[in-house]
């Protein structure tokens, strides 16, 4: 493979000097790449401009989280009228209507037809926090488990439950014990070396079993760990940090099943693939399987920060089971926020109101296009992913899916770094995902021509990518 003569794309005397002060004052551990250089002014639907006034299609919805658009006028309205009544009291000890109408329709909308609870934070990590809280303080039990591949946020029970990168978890111990991690189910890359469906051939009481499940059931419940000592099963639908997979269908139902025998909370994290992206509300919805527990965040409020942790009202309120967590046990100050309960309540009606379908239209249109495309060129093995949520997986060699080389370029960048640096010079916002994925996870507003116009870049760049590389 021959290395490719790559520059990162230029960058302007002003954005540069707002990099530099940035520099000098923020953390050094954020993730910025200088191959999307970005200094943002404004944004608007799916596009965002930047400080020289370049527009870009953003295919990124700043990690999944502008579902309606960026600075949708009904947002805005519905903030601007809050902002005007109320913006704090604390919605732990003091009740006001944005909190409990956003409640009401989450309720309505998350999956299983029983009572259930909502707990407010305002970050995804907080909800998988208190997932943690909940499941323990329930059962009493101290054990969980966990996937590989599995993103799950930054605290301390997001980083212990996650399993996606080292540097995550590196110099961090101890983390909170008792986890024990399982293989999730990347078919394309199956640890196992099993292909599937044939690797459904087991059943778990009845249920088909996909072979990885089976190292729960056989070995880590078998060998490892009673499974009456554990208390959560905590899992993402489709892994997006991951690398946007998207498991078979029979394992949801399966886990389903696993923690039914064992009076296990089954949880499941939708931060990122909930709320309309999947062409369903949620991505467990396409596999009729409710979790007792479901985690939402990120495009809940259109950008503002809120997380909900809706579950079971046994597992949250006292006065339904004594077993649930007591007052006090839990609480957040800022969870609930009237302005941000308010942008919630119009961020879910905008996405009730056609964009779970275009989300579903327009997705199928893009994967459908993609796989035309990577059926055209030899550094995409495999295209996967439901609705706005879809993984484009990069490799050197199709027949033996070798993964690329860490860095492929004479300055030393790694493939993904090279395809969305050259998208965004020819101004698409495109986000690599996992280990040598590219993912697509635009606003939910996206229209047909700009995924045209965003297919046409990821074609040239790709080709281009080819040519250099043969
Ligand atoms: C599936 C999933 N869970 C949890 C989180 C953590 O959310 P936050 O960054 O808001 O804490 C993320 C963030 O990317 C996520 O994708």
């Amino acid at each position: 493979m021959k290395k490719i003569d790559y520059t990162s794309p230029k960058i302007s005397k002003k954005a540069q000097e707002l990099m530099d002060r940035d520099k000098r004052v923020l953390f050094g551990a954020h993730t910025r790449t200088r191959e999307i250089p970005l200094v943002v002014d404004y944004a608007k639907g799916a596009r965002v401009t930047d400080i020289e006034g370049k527009t870009y299609l953003d295919f990124g919805a700043g990690f999944a989280v502008v579902g309606t658009g960026h600075c949708h006028p009904d947002v805005i309205d519905a903030v601007n009228k809050q902002i005007k009544k109320l913006i704090h009291i604390s919605g732990s000890d003091f009740y006001y209507e944005p909190q409990i109408e956003l409640a009401e329709k989450l309720i309505k909308i998350t999956p299983g037809k029983f009572n259930k609870r909502v707990y407010f934070g305002s970050s995804g990590a907080e909800a998988v926090e208190a997932t943690l809280k909940i499941a323990r303080h329930f059962t009493r039990r101290p054990r969980m488990i966990s996937f590989i591949g599995a993103f799950h946020g930054r605290t301390f029970a997001g980083m212990t439950m996650s399993g996606s990168k080292k540097i995550q978890r590196a110099r961090f111990s101890s983390l909170i014990p008792e986890v024990y991690h399982i293989p999730f189910p990347y078919c394309y890359r199956c640890i196992f070396d099993k292909t599937y469906p044939e690797c459904t051939k087991k059943d778990f009481d009845g249920m088909p079993l996909p072979h990885c499940l089976s190292y729960l059931t056989d070995v880590v419940f078998e060998r490892l760990i009673d499974p009456e000592d554990v208390s959560l099963i905590l899992v993402e639908p489709i892994q997006g940090e991951g690398g946007y997979i998207v498991p078979p269908q029979e394992f949801l139902p399966a886990l389903r099943k696993i923690a039914d025998k064992y009076g296990i909370v089954l949880a499941f994290d939708e931060i990122q693939c909930g709320l309309g992206r999947t062409g369903k509300w949620f991505a467990c919805d396409h596999v009729n399987t409710a979790p007792d527990i479901i985690l939402i965040a990120k495009a809940i409020a259109s950008g503002f920060p809120m997380s909900a942790t809706v579950g079971k009202a046994e597992l949250m309120d006292p006065e339904v089971n004594a077993m649930a967590w007591r007052p006090g046990a839990h609480g957040s100050t800022f969870g609930g926020n009237p302005v941000i309960a308010a942008a919630g309540v119009a961020s879910l009606d905008i996405i009730e109101n056609g964009l779970i379908e275009n989300a579903a239209k327009v997705g199928d249109f893009l994967k459908q296009r993609m796989m035309e495309i990577m059926n055209r060129h030899k550094i995409i093995g495999e295209v996967r992913g439901m609705g706005l949520m879809i993984g484009i997986e990069l490799v050197q060699d199709k027949g033996t899916k070798e993964p690329f080389p860490q860095c492929v370029t004479t300055n030393g960048k790694n493939i993904k770094e090279v395809i969305t640096g050259e998208c965004f010079k020819q101004g698409l916002i495109l986000y690599g995902a996992g280990t040598s994925s590219l993912r697509i996870s635009p606003p939910l507003v996206i229209t047909q021509d700009d995924a045209t116009g965003a297919l046409r870049i990821i074609e040239e760049v790709i080709t281009d990518v080819e040519k250099q590389l043969s």
